[in-house]
């Protein structure tokens, strides 16, 4: 017989101890004990649950959430990390660090990553943008400029705004002459992308303006940030809001601010507004490794990869590949006789807005198109019901454009009156 290492044969004389068990090699770990007293039945809402999804793809043109790599949901099943530990403090870091670093940013910029969608960061950047008793300069010509006036205006922050309609560019001369009379302006806001529209915006020249007239400059980047290039210094970004999904290819859930150097002084001495949102706090307890509340860990792992994916990919190469799906689904189009709701060149690289055609309504369509297997969006606000968009973020094949557009065809033709010939 093999001698065991672990258990060595007793001597002869060995007598049982009082209490003594044979010692178990492979204790089979322990169940928690079942609670004593059977649970009442839970009520049917909380016993039913919602089916998983159809094993299907549904390909999502709808500007977030956007299909995912194989990769990146399988990050999401990744270990189970104590935010106290140095592992996730590592993992922390190292997002920061890929972050800057996927979107061609160099030391002069930090990211503060935050649980939370976008809105969570732009709260954020908001409350921390402006320098107290100054006035937010909003620029706003959608949905989501609206949304930066509104935080504002929840705030009480001195607020002064310059509305231009839904399918116009900001006007320059208006944005100009604010700053040049009024000199309590002390930071202006915008969008990059703004998604409502599929407008962008024309961040270079504002950027230019602020730096004219010495004012900082906060932009909404959610929607834009992996579809177009932003050079944050160049154009006098101070704070450039983010988030983990869109165009940068990770599940929603996680958002982020990119802050230049030279105003963290500034936002750590401010006296915070809020607990939650307080992005001196989070960038202070970050740069330690140490968050300050429990992050969704599960969504840095995945947002690790989706940034993995991006710098091996590189930007300039994601940009080329957002810039080719346009053109693509814009010539199709088209060709389609479908109407933009903005004049093209204005068009982003990440989305297209389109007048619902004739014969079919909203509803109509997207409950056609999504039973082919694609997800549509629909317009907001005034243009409910009017528009549809199209949005081209996330991992989309080939194969998903050019089915896209001929289940599309196939809608809008069995849509069409038949011909009185
Ligand atoms: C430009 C822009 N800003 C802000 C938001 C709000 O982001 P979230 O819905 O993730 O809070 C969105 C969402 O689509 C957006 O596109």
């Amino acid at each position: 017989m093999k001698k065991s290492k672990t258990h060595p044969r007793k001597p002869r004389n060995w007598k049982r101890p009082i209490g003594w068990r044979r010692p178990k090699i492979f204790k089979k770990p322990q169940e928690e004990k079942k609670p004593q007293k059977a649970q009442a039945p839970a009520p049917a809402v909380v016993a039913k649950s919602v089916p998983a999804p159809k094993p299907r793809r549904q390909i999502l043109f709808c500007p977030g959430p956007v299909n995912t790599t194989l990769q990146v949901k399988a990050a999401l099943a990744g270990p189970d990390l104590c935010h106290r530990e140095p592992e996730f403090s590592e993992l922390l870091q190292t997002i920061r660090a890929k972050l800057v670093h996927a979107l061609g940013l160099d030391g002069r910029y930090s990211a503060v990553i935050l649980n939370g969608s976008g809105t969570a960061a732009l709260e954020s950047a908001v409350l921390a943008g402006l320098e107290p008793g100054r006035k937010l300069l909003v620029i706003n010509n959608g949905v989501y400029g609206s949304r930066i006036a509104q935080l504002a205006r929840l705030r009480q922050m001195p607020l002064v705004e310059i509305r231009s309609p839904l399918t116009e560019r900001p006007d320059l001369n208006r944005i100009s002459a604010a700053l040049k009379r009024d000199s309590h302006i002390g930071t202006v806001a915008m969008v990059h992308h703004e998604t409502s529209t599929g407008m962008l915006n024309p961040v270079e020249e504002v950027g230019a303006l602020t730096r004219k007239y010495r004012r900082k400059f906060l932009v909404d980047g959610i929607s834009s940030l992996g579809a177009h290039p932003l050079d944050l210094a160049k154009q006098n970004i101070g704070l450039c809001v983010g988030s983990s999904g869109k165009c940068l290819h990770s599940v929603p859930g996680l958002s982020f601010v990119l802050v230049a150097q030279e105003e963290i002084a500034r936002i750590l001495k401010l006296k915070p507004s809020s607990l939650y949102l307080d992005l001196g706090l989070h960038f202070k307890t970050q740069e330690a490794g140490d968050p300050p509340f429990t992050p969704a860990v599960p969504l840095f792992l995945a947002f690790q990869t989706a940034l993995d994916e991006l710098n091996k990919e590189g930007l300039r190469m994601r940009v080329a590949r957002y810039r080719q799906r346009a053109v693509l689904l814009r010539t199709s189009f088209k060709k389609l006789g479908l109407k933009f709701l903005l004049d093209e060149r204005f068009l982003s690289n990440a989305l297209t807005s389109l007048w619902v055609p004739k014969g079919l309504t909203y509803p109509q369509l997207h409950d056609r198109l999504k039973k082919a297997g694609y997800i549509i969006y629909a317009g907001q606000s005034e243009l409910k019901g009017k528009i549809f968009r199209v949005a081209h973020m996330g991992q989309l094949f080939q194969g998903d454009l050019q089915g896209f557009i001929k289940d599309l065809k196939g809608i809008l033709e069995a849509a069409q009156p038949p011909s009185s010939s």
